[in-house]
């Protein structure tokens, strides 16, 4: 696990390298704002040792965040960014690693009939119970999310990850109503902070696709205040003291998506009613945007598809008016600086399975994100 003193080494061993602000605080010490995401790519060897040497890379360059997830690339990412990093020079304390739970994964390649695969190694063994899949390829039940944590943990060969996510739990709104996926998360939530006291998690958290930025009355909105507040009791429920250990969203957010920061749809922290807010008349209940509620709460925001799945890389992408502002020599540095200038935002992902992608995203760092005034005259 990530500790405090591995995690202030690796800063000072890279941070002079970088531009201002470029590592920030989170969980027990700081994390580099640029992190490698694994999420794309064919399930195959060849993609496997491009991300092997990406991973290796990035850890040597200063970036000190990887994410992953259990059913990315058919289940290989996860045993990549093991590799890699139990290869590395870098400390593993020194470095935030984060997946997420809630896809049923595959072993290595796509089945031919992933509906029967699912039958049969998932529901025939007891694994998941029919009545918790949405959409036939997800769960966030808490025995079935504990059984995809302990798989993580053995196939990235390490003792504990420092952030576990619970993987666009907004899927089961297809199945069931948001008050039964609030109980569902509750239900997970204590089985991850028994995991978090046992030492095999960090800390826990959502990564999302809609549920933070759609409108309200939308049929994929989950209210944070809500998530947030099933997290305490979570935490109360099991103890040791009423604490808890969710403290990261992470949620789509680029120059063409950028709803998180400029769509009001969250109740505040202390905002009396639920959802929608939008009519409220009491000034207490004006609504949020995810990042403003994320920074009331203090809960650290790391960003998806910072530079759109790479559309934005391309020269033109990003509109003119906004790519004056933003610093960079390249599109794809000036996108990833737009994201992770966003007030709130801990830590942007970035996608790289090409190690000279990966030599672009870390030069990003060395440029100034944008200020908080700079940031909002954009939007202005
Ligand atoms: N709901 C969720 O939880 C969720 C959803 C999406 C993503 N994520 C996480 O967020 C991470 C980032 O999102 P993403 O991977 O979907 O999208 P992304 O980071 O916006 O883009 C990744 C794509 O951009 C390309 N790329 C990277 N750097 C480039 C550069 N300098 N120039 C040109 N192209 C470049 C990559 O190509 P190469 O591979 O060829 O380098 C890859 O195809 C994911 O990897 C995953 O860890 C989470």
């Amino acid at each position: 696990m990530a500790t405090r003193e591995a995690l202030w080494n690796y800063r000072n061993e890279f941070g002079d390298a970088f531009g201002r602000t470029y590592f920030r605080r989170f969980g027990p010490g700081v994390v580099s704002s640029i992190g490698l995401g694994t999420y794309l790519g064919d399930a195959t060897a060849a993609v496997d040792d491009a991300y092997r040497e990406s991973i290796a890379l990035a850890l040597r360059s200063g970036i000190n965040h990887v994410d992953t997830a259990i059913n990315y690339r058919a289940g290989r990412a996860e045993r990549v960014v093991g590799e890699a990093i139990r290869d590395s020079p870098i400390d593993r304390e020194a470095i935030v690693v984060a997946t997420k739970g809630g896809f049923l994964p595959f072993e290595g390649e796509r089945p031919a009939e992933p509906s029967a695969y699912v039958r049969d190694r998932f529901l025939a063994n007891g694994i998941v119970d029919a009545a918790d899949l949405a959409n036939g390829a997800h769960a966030i039940a808490p025995d079935y999310l504990e059984w995809s944590l302990d798989r993580s943990l053995d196939r990235l060969g390490l003792d504990g990850v420092d952030c576990f996510y619970v993987h666009n739990p907004e899927t089961q709104l297809a199945v069931r109503s948001r008050e039964a996926v609030y109980d569902q998360l509750e239900a997970a939530f204590e089985m991850l902070e028994r995991r978090r006291v046992a030492g095999d998690v960090g800390s826990y958290g959502v990564a999302t696709w809609t549920a933070f930025r759609v409108a309200a009355d939308d049929d994929a909105f989950l209210s944070l205040a809500e998530v947030l507040a099933r997290a305490e009791a979570a935490g109360e429920a099991v103890g040791p003291d009423d604490d808890h250990g969710f403290e990261t969203i992470q949620l789509p957010f680029n120059v063409a998506m950028a709803d998180a920061f400029t769509r009001a749809n969250q109740r505040p922290i202390d905002g009396a009613s639920d959802t929608p807010v939008a009519d409220a008349d009491d000034g207490d209940d004006e609504p949020v945007s995810a990042l403003e509620f994320a920074h009331e709460a203090g809960l650290s925001v790391v960003t998806s598809a910072s530079i759109g799945q790479g559309a934005l890389a391309v020269a033109g992408a990003i509109p003119t008016d906004i790519d004056a502002t933003l610093a960079g020599e390249t599109p794809a540095q000036r996108a990833l600086n737009f994201a992770r200038s966003a007030p709130g935002v801990t830590s942007s992902l970035v996608g790289a399975s090409d190690p000279a992608h990966v030599r672009e995203n870390v030069a990003a760092g060395t440029f100034d994100p944008l200020g908080a005034s700079a940031f909002d005259a954009i939007f202005e």
